[in-house]
């Protein structure tokens, strides 16, 4: 079941840490390699002896072992790893996960980490609900990384609510999924747009569009996850990727995309454009400041190349492309319409009629449309579950 895989094991000092025994002996007994990290004050949670036993590796917590200076290699324990399991993660771990603080072997193992890195919190309801908890979960996400959200129950305090750590038969099963889906896309060159596009009209301004690149980091997540090499070509973004398989590269305009896309196009198995593009900009780019003068000011705007459709007409019969169409009338048509004028094998409609889906927020709901017809009607959901149905749809098409 996961036989040759490694699976890096942090604990952090919390009460669920008396769980990891459990969670180790699953691992070990599916077949896979377990060694673990611990911080100083998980050790009084749960014994190293303990966990040695069942990982049947010695477990690391120093930067120095014993008295003859002897150091121990995070870089190397996060090379050697397949994933990194950070579980209980405690509110002090994922603060300091978010800021890159690097107080323990742990925390240095997690930065210098370039395998995918799992999350499973365990803290007070309060501690967990708290605006500074869930602005660090948000970041630690944006770098790439999965979260197992806790579950609602009891909580050592006493109290009742959400923190409790997954169960480790939870745990368990959702990184052996991870595990196990990610070498569906193994091998696969896939080119992703993402963001808005800035044109600019003079120096300091520029026209530009409200999409946050949210969706289409999602995607090229979802697909470097599956074992994709990923290009991720985005605009500007504030979003922020971590992940060993994605090569960023960051453009401005439509037509530094446009460069960068068909530069890349030419070696992907696969394309999908996310971007936001911008279908006009300025004829001319001032080289100064325009300055204050009438009361109305004229700007001229020229039409810029669709990519998605340059892409289209370079295609060739092993390669897929993949569009998206946002729509506020006549959605499905209309999508219809760009698929086939595109040249794609499906599109993903976004329309902004649905609450909760579009620019900025962190859900979407999309129907995905494929060139015989076929359309799947999906519910809302987060950027990251959508972006895993819609990698979801390209595998089965690669594999019919
Ligand atoms: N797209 C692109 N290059 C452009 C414009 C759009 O690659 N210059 C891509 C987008 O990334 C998206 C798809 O085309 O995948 C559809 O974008 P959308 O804005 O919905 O449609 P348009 O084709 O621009 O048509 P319209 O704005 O008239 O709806």
């Amino acid at each position: 079941m996961l036989e040759g895989k490694k699976i890096l094991l942090g604990i952090s000092g919390s009460i669920a840490a008396y769980k990891t025994a459990a969670m180790t002996r699953l691992f070990v007994k599916a077949g896979a390699q377990v060694k673990i990290v611990m911080t100083p004050a998980a050790r009084d949670f749960v014994t190293p002896v303990t966990l040695a036993t069942l990982s049947k590796n010695p477990v690391q917590s120093q930067f120095i072992k014993g008295d003859k200076g002897e150091w121990t290699n995070h870089v190397e324990l996060g090379l050697w790893a397949d994933v990194l399991l950070m579980a209980p993660a405690t509110a002090n771990t994922l603060a300091k996960m978010a800021h890159g603080i690097c107080d323990n072997l742990l925390l240095a193992s997690y930065l210098s980490a370039r395998c995918p890195v799992i999350v499973a919190p365990a803290m007070d309801l309060d501690m967990y609900a708290h605006p500074a908890t869930q602005a660090n979960l948000k970041i630690i996400a944006s770098f790439g990384n999965s979260i197992i959200e806790p579950n609602t129950g009891e909580l050592a305090s006493g109290l009742d609510g959400k923190g409790r750590m997954a169960e480790p038969e939870e745990i368990f099963q959702f990184v052996k999924n991870y595990l196990n889906h990610s070498a569906e896309l193994n091998g696969k060159q896939i080119l992703v747009t993402a963001g808005p596009t800035y044109e600019h009209i003079d120096p300091v301004r520029f026209i530009g569009n409200h999409s946050s690149g949210k969706m289409g980091f999602a995607i090229a997540e979802e697909l470097a996850n599956k074992g994709a090499n990923v290009i991720l070509i985005a605009g500007p973004s504030q979003m922020q990727l971590k992940h060993k398989n994605i090569t960023r590269i960051d453009v401005q305009s439509a037509d530094q995309m446009l460069k960068a896309s068909l530069k890349h196009f030419k070696k992907a198995d696969i394309a999908i454009l996310s971007a936001a593009v911008a279908d006009y900009t300025p004829e001319i780019v001032s080289a100064h400041k325009i300055k204050k003068s009438g009361a109305t000011m004229q700007l001229k705007l020229k039409k810029t190349i669709d990519i998605l459709k340059e892409l289209g007409l370079l295609k060739t019969k092993k390669q897929l492309l993949i569009g998206f169409a946002l729509e506020t009338e006549n959605e499905v048509p209309n999508a219809k319409k760009k698929l086939v004028a595109k040249n794609l094998d499906f599109i993903v409609l976004n329309s902004l009629k649905n609450k909760g889906a579009g620019f900025s927020v962190d859900t979407n709901q999309v129907q995905i449309i494929h060139k015989d017809g076929k359309i799947n009607k999906f519910g809302l959901k987060a950027k990251s579950a959508v972006a895993t149905d819609i990698v979801d749809q390209l595998i089965q098409i690669i594999h019919a």
